[in-house]
């Protein structure tokens, strides 16, 4: 469902545990960025009314996310403090290719694929955490994001076609197959960092 091509290590969930703060706050940046992200498609979808009012209605619900999770933050007397760098992200972008329409598709597949690990990654905390308020609160997100993943990969099929109808020989699928192979290479063992996707 999630089109990930290798899981988080299990070495993962007991560091994102013992540094539970400082994920909870690397969480919330990711959810205002995802809402930011979200809306830099905009564009891109005049021609597809239905698929830009449920982007939009995606951009609402991180920027709800974000919300939730910052009033987590604050009731346990943490500080929404500035957000660290993110290699993961980076790592995913590096992939991406130049050219103008590729550029767009291959964006749009990254965000697919961040939609997924984070949904992955909040369903490992939604089980491992011992809170049972967090739990459920973390189960609802990671159903929403994958709902999130299922929109972006619909988005950028359909951009594909669009582009492919003016020209462009770009294949979604085999795209898929080289930037979600690139994301995995993120899963093999190396220190892992306070953040969501570290
Ligand atoms: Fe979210
Ligand atoms: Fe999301």
């Amino acid at each position: 469902m999630l089109r990930l091509q290798a899981a988080t290590p299990d070495a993962w969930i007991g560091y994102a545990l013992e540094h539970f703060d400082a994920i909870l706050v690397d969480h919330a940046h990711c959810e205002q960025k995802a809402a930011h992200a979200a809306l830099s498609f905009v564009p891109q979808l005049s021609n597809h009314p239905e698929l830009l009012e449920k982007l939009i209605a995606l951009s609402v619900e991180e920027i709800q996310h974000f919300q939730a999770v910052t009033t987590i933050i604050h009731q346990r007397g943490l500080k929404l403090i500035a957000p660290q760098k993110n290699p993961y992200i980076n790592h995913l972008r590096s992939a991406a290719r130049h050219e103008k329409g590729h550029h767009l598709v291959d964006r749009v597949i990254i965000a697919a694929l961040i939609e997924a690990r984070s949904c992955e990654r909040l369903q490992l905390l939604a089980t491992h955490l011992e809170d049972t308020s967090l739990r459920q609160f973390y189960t609802e997100l990671w159903k929403s994001e994958a709902g999130h993943h299922s929109l972006f990969w619909t988005i950028a099929r359909t951009l594909s076609k669009q582009l492919n109808a003016q020209g462009y020989a770009i294949d979604p699928q085999a795209r898929l197959e080289v930037l979600s192979h690139h994301e995995a290479q993120w899963m093999q063992p190396r220190p892992h960092l306070p953040i969501m996707h570290g």
